[in-house]
């Protein structure tokens, strides 16, 4: 389903941001402007957080605020983004890992894999980063992340969205006889209530010990289902 993913992100972001106690709007960073891309800034920015740059394939855009609407129309089928018709004020960064430059409380990377690694993770200027890609970070730059002191949710955590929805169609779990709003409103409360829980249990795992948390949260979800 559309922008289930991008929600399930979102819900992930504003999770991992209250467990860090972070108060007020959050300043965001979104890397790729695509399908999750363009979702998760909405969520945000509709939740009054401020987007202050987004990245596509061609460099990273950024602003004290940037406002999403008109970036999303300025944004073609390929997430790539028309620089002609941005407001004035706005900065052009062409460096491929710019967006690691821009001073934010947030960082969702949503392009593509091993978009932070262990040569890049150093320049992290956010308390959260959140994966809307499959394999955003490499293991190493987790590591180094997680020794900095960044809260990082991984995309097996945040980025479900898009899979649970087809699969609970699949499945015929997804109560088909309510209206198309009503539908996919039961969808993205589905897919947020799961992202929210885990993050919240993922979190406290990492806070109780050193190394990467995951492994310990799917043995529990794995003896819950016993
Ligand atoms: N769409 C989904 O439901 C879904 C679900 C799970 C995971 N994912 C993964 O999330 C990622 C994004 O998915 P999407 O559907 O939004 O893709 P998309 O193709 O719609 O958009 C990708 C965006 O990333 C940008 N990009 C590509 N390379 C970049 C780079 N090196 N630096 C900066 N920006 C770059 C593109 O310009 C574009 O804005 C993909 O890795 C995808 O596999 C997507």
């Amino acid at each position: 389903m559309i922008d289930a993913t991008g929600h399930g992100v979102g819900v992930a972001a504003v999770t991992a941001l209250e467990a860090r106690g972070h108060q007020g709007p959050a300043r965001v960073v979104i890397q790729g402007f695509g399908a999750v891309g363009r979702a998760v800034a909405r969520f945000l920015e509709a939740r009054g957080h401020v987007v202050v740059g987004v990245a596509d394939v061609e460099g990273t855009i950024s602003a004290d605020r940037l406002p999403v609407a008109a970036l999303v129309a300025a944004t073609d089928e390929f997430g790539r983004i028309e620089r002609s018709g941005l407001p004035q004020g706005v900065t052009l960064s062409a460096g491929a890992d710019a967006w690691l430059d821009v001073d934010a409380d947030l960082l969702v990377l949503a392009a593509q894999k091993h978009a932070l690694t262990a040569e890049n993770t150093h320049r992290l200027r956010c308390g959260v980063v959140v994966e809307g890609a499959n394999l955003a970070s490499s293991g190493a730059a987790k590591e180094k992340a997680a020794g900095a002191g960044v809260t990082l949710v991984p995309g097996v955590i945040a980025n479900i969205g898009g899979a649970a929805s087809a699969a609970l169609a699949v499945t015929r779990v997804v109560p088909f006889g309510l209206a198309a709003d009503a539908r996919k409103a039961w969808v993205f409360d589905w897919v947020g209530d799961r992202v929210r829980q885990n993050t919240v249990d993922l979190l406290e795992i990492a806070a109780g010990r050193a190394g990467d948390p995951l492994p310990e949260l799917l043995a529990a979800r794995r003896a819950d289902r016993r």
